[in-house]
């Protein structure tokens, strides 16, 4: 069994705690939190055995394999620093770091210590994508030409929160756009992209809702909208020269839809009961074979993808509307 030490009570554990049991070769070990009293709720609520009151105690725990860090963006750095140092595996969130100085740097720590060491991105391993995928490279649409990605997530929360604070982390584009952009490496198997884009920010100075776009090979155009403030219907549509494919919420979709021009449709379902389950299954496997990197979520497209999006918080600083 692969042990997993679950750093922090973030509200995404649930669904990860679901994909570990469900991927039958992995178990949830113990977990952290910075106090002991939330560790303790956790582990009863999720039904954990060990639960520590600071996260030290969890890298110093010998028994388990590696660590999964959901916590706030802005300090992803910071703890799967400490987990490396302390010889662990470890799979990091979304968006990995903040920069990809940060992320190179972990890397390499990784490759020192003869880590394995991954950004948690569940998209890449959807059987919704993998079928994606297989039908672009069958052409089913023809030559693609126009790719449009929305995502809105309004209500979620209020202005105190970290998602507001740009210096955690916070912010649309941070947020949500590694989806669209390691979503587009994976699909046409490269790292690097133009990028153009702009925003709205709220008066805390993150980004609210952001719009950019990616060119691929001089082929493709990209159009990706990421709000918090707003609600927009969360899907990915593939434009080609014969029709069309609509996926559901494609960072997380079980389903996708092929409209065809002469007026035929087809459709696909790949229901799941968690769908990290997939991206779970794949580090079981890499570790399983010893690498320390994936060879799909390479360190390459994430360093790349937090490359780009650092490139457009440059262009927007200082410009109250990007
Ligand atoms: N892959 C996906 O589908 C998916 C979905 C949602 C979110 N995410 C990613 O998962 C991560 C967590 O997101 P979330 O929405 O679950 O976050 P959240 O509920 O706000 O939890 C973040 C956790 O970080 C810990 N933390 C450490 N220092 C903190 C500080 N100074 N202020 C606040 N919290 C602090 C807290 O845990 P303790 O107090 O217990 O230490 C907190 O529970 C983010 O990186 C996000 O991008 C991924």
């Amino acid at each position: 069994m692969i042990r997993y030490g679950i750093l922090s009570t973030a509200s995404i554990i649930g669904r990860f705690i679901a994909g570990i049991r469900e991927s039958q070769d992995g178990e949830v070990y113990a977990i952290a939190s910075r106090t002991l009293d939330k560790a303790k709720a956790a582990a009863k609520q999720f039904g954990i055995e060990h639960y520590y009151g600071n996260y030290e105690e969890l890298y110093n725990d010998e028994n388990i394999d590696i660590v999964y860090i959901p916590t706030v963006n802005g300090f992803h750095y910071r703890d799967c620093k400490n987990a490396l140092l302390h010889h662990k595996h470890v799979i990091v969130e979304k968006p990995f770091t903040l920069t990809s100085k940060e992320a190179l740097e972990l890397f390499e720590l990784a490759r020192k210590q003869n880590c394995f060491l991954m950004e948690a991105q569940k998209c890449v391993f959807l059987p919704t994508t993998l079928k994606l995928k297989e039908l672009l490279n069958q052409g089913i649409i023809g030559d693609l030409k126009y790719i449009e990605l929305k995502a809105g997530f309004p209500g979620r929360f209020d202005y105190s929160h970290w998602m507001y604070d740009l210096s955690m982390g916070g912010g649309s584009l941070y947020g949500s756009a590694t989806y669209t952009i390691e979503l587009m490496q994976f699909l046409f198997d490269q790292p690097y992209f133009e990028i153009d884009g702009s925003c709205l920010k709220c008066p805390t100075g993150s980004d609210e809702i952001c719009n950019f776009q990616l060119k691929i090979n001089q082929r493709i155009l990209v159009s990706s909208t990421i709000a918090m403030n707003v609600a927009l219907k969360n899907e990915a549509v593939f434009y080609g020269e014969k029709g069309y494919i609509v996926i559901p919420n494609y960072w997380k979709s079980s389903q996708l839809d092929i409209y065809f021009h002469n007026g035929q449709t087809e459709h696909f379902d790949f229901p799941y009961q968690s769908e990290f389950v997939y991206e779970i299954n794949h580090i079981h496997n890499c570790l399983k074979q010893d690498l320390i990197t994936s060879p799909i979520m390479t360190p390459a497209k994430t360093i790349e993808a937090c490359h780009l999006v650092v490139t457009l918080y440059q262009q927007w600083k200082g410009n109250h509307n990007g």
